[in-house]
């Protein structure tokens, strides 16, 4: 069993390769990454936010950029990475608005946490940077489209975060096997995504001396710096572990609505993503019209927004069906195994970050993707062979080339528009009905009062 699956997989990576570009696929010596730049013409990059995504980020673009800027809000880490990036030559700020005034900076990377997505990216647009910018793109749907006209009007080229759709081969495959119709008219995707955790009370804290709090918070509403942490445990090999620490700043903010959308967002954005791209593979262009399920929080919520502000207050269980026009159906749940089940007339796949399995799978050994069906879905951008540096140079090339990346703000905001609607749905505890040419919720004022949120005073976006 274990060895026929193994099969499946490595015919799914042939029938990928071959269907690829092959120069950049197969020759070593003709990589993507010479296309990129040389050696003596490398990238020069700002970062914003150098925390933990920022580190994996870096460590796979490092063949192409030079970091030559670094900003984070927390002194200690900013100075931790210009070591670690740069050998200590970055010049560090905790203020991202001075690397956008450097003529020296080729492009951004923003990684910072979601409530501080749609600000730098738009003021990097409008100093005319390329922006690698993090998943969620945003907050907030209207947050959507305001980074959507902003890059129709300055033209940068502007990567989101979504890796899953530079993965090869099991993603791209299977969005191939969509786009090929060997899975016929699909009837429902479904993104499982797992479950945010809850904590217990979180105390007030006192600010760390290297972090600037109130910049942390930024565009979000004023709050009191939260941190506890558990006594070090020890395992089984007599290793001291320090448990992770519970708060509302450094890596946990996902589980609070005021900087982030809990799973909903944070793995929403790579699965409902993957699912949304096989609809639109497959034809549905048009919606969602609606949606609704159930959902429960660790903590009551009025008009919205949590009672209780002193723990994590995002989703810890739902399940959200989304209606498209025609009888199809997405659902959204945390509960199963974690990936997305693609149901079509002719044949069910299922996908996540360790397989690709399914009748229409096991059926490629009969009978390949034909040549250039996985470029196809790949927007006929070179592959990059090398899997986990793919996106990183996908949005090097797109940047250099004028290109839009596989990852465009476009498609980006139309799934992220799901799953922010899930939000918001389980916020309120009710179904919504959504109007997708006008991205207008259907006779709620108070749910479409959510569809953004004022800014901070002093936090506003400078349009220049
Ligand atoms: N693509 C992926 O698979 C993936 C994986 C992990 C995280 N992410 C995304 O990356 C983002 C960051 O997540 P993380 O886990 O690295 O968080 P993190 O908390 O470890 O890092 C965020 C960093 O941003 C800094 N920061 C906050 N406000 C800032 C500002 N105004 N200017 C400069 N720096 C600022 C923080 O001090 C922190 O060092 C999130 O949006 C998350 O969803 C994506």
């Amino acid at each position: 069993m274990q060895d026929s699956r193994r099969g499946f997989l490595s015919s799914c990576a042939t029938a990928a390769a071959a269907a690829a570009v092959t120069p950049y696929f197969f020759s070593k010596a003709h990589t993507l990454a010479d296309e990129t730049k040389s050696a003596t013409d490398r990238v020069a990059l700002g970062l914003i936010g150098a925390g933990s995504i920022a580190q994996a980020n870096i460590g796979v673009a490092k063949d192409w950029i030079d970091v030559v800027a670094i900003a984070d809000v927390d002194a200690g880490r900013a100075a931790k990475s210009n070591e670690r990036y740069s050998q200590g030559k970055a010049a560090v700020y905790d203020d991202y608005r001075k690397i956008l005034e450097r003529k020296d900076v080729d492009v951004i990377h923003v990684a910072t946490p979601d409530h501080w997505h749609t600000k730098p990216v738009v003021e990097a647009m409008l100093a005319g940077k390329d922006v690698y910018c993090e998943k969620p793109l945003t907050l907030t749907i209207d947050e959507g489209k305001l980074i959507r006209r902003i890059q129709q009007e300055t033209g940068r080229i502007v990567q989101v975060g979504t890796q899953q759709r530079s993965t090869f081969p099991l993603f791209v495959t299977a969005m191939a096997l969509v786009a090929e119709g060997r899975l016929g008219r699909i009837k429902r995707v479904q993104a499982a995504i797992g479950a945010a955790p809850s904590s217990p009370s979180i105390p007030v804290a006192s600010v760390p001396g290297e972090l600037n709090w109130d910049r942390w918070l930024g565009p979000a509403p004023a709050a009191e710096y939260r941190f506890f942490q558990g006594p070090a445990v020890v395992d089984k090999e007599g290793k001291e572990k320090r448990p992770q620490p519970n708060t509302n700043c450094h890596y946990e903010f996902r589980w609070w609505y005021e900087y982030s959308g809990g799973k909903l967002t944070d793995w929403g954005a790579h699965h409902v993503d993957i699912a949304t791209w096989a609809l639109l593979l497959n034809g549905q262009t048009a919606g969602p019209l609606s949606i609704g399920g159930t959902s429960k929080h660790p903590v009551a919520f009025k008009d919205g927004l949590p009672v209780e502000r002193d723990r994590y207050n995002t989703a810890t269980e739902f399940l959200f069906t989304v209606d498209f026009p025609g009888g199809t159906q997405m659902v959204i749940r945390n509960d199963t195994d974690n990936g997305i089940l693609i149901e079509g007339e002719k044949g069910t796949i299922f996908v996540n970050r360790g397989k690709l399995t399914g009748g229409p799978v096991e059926a490629l050994k009969d009978d390949p993707l034909p040549e250039g069906a996985v470029a196809k879905v790949y927007k006929n951008l070179p592959i990059e062979e090398n899997e986990r540096k793919a996106h990183w140079a996908n949005f090097l090339y797109c940047a250099k080339n004028r290109l839009e990346p596989i990852s465009d703000v476009h498609s980006h905001m139309k799934m992220l528009n799901i799953c922010h609607l899930a939000g918001i749905s389980a916020r309120l505890g009710r179904s919504l009905k959504w109007d997708a040419a006008a991205e207008q919720i259907v006779g709620d004022e108070q749910a479409n009062s959510m569809l953004g949120r004022p800014y901070r005073a002093g936090y506003e976006i400078e349009m220049g």
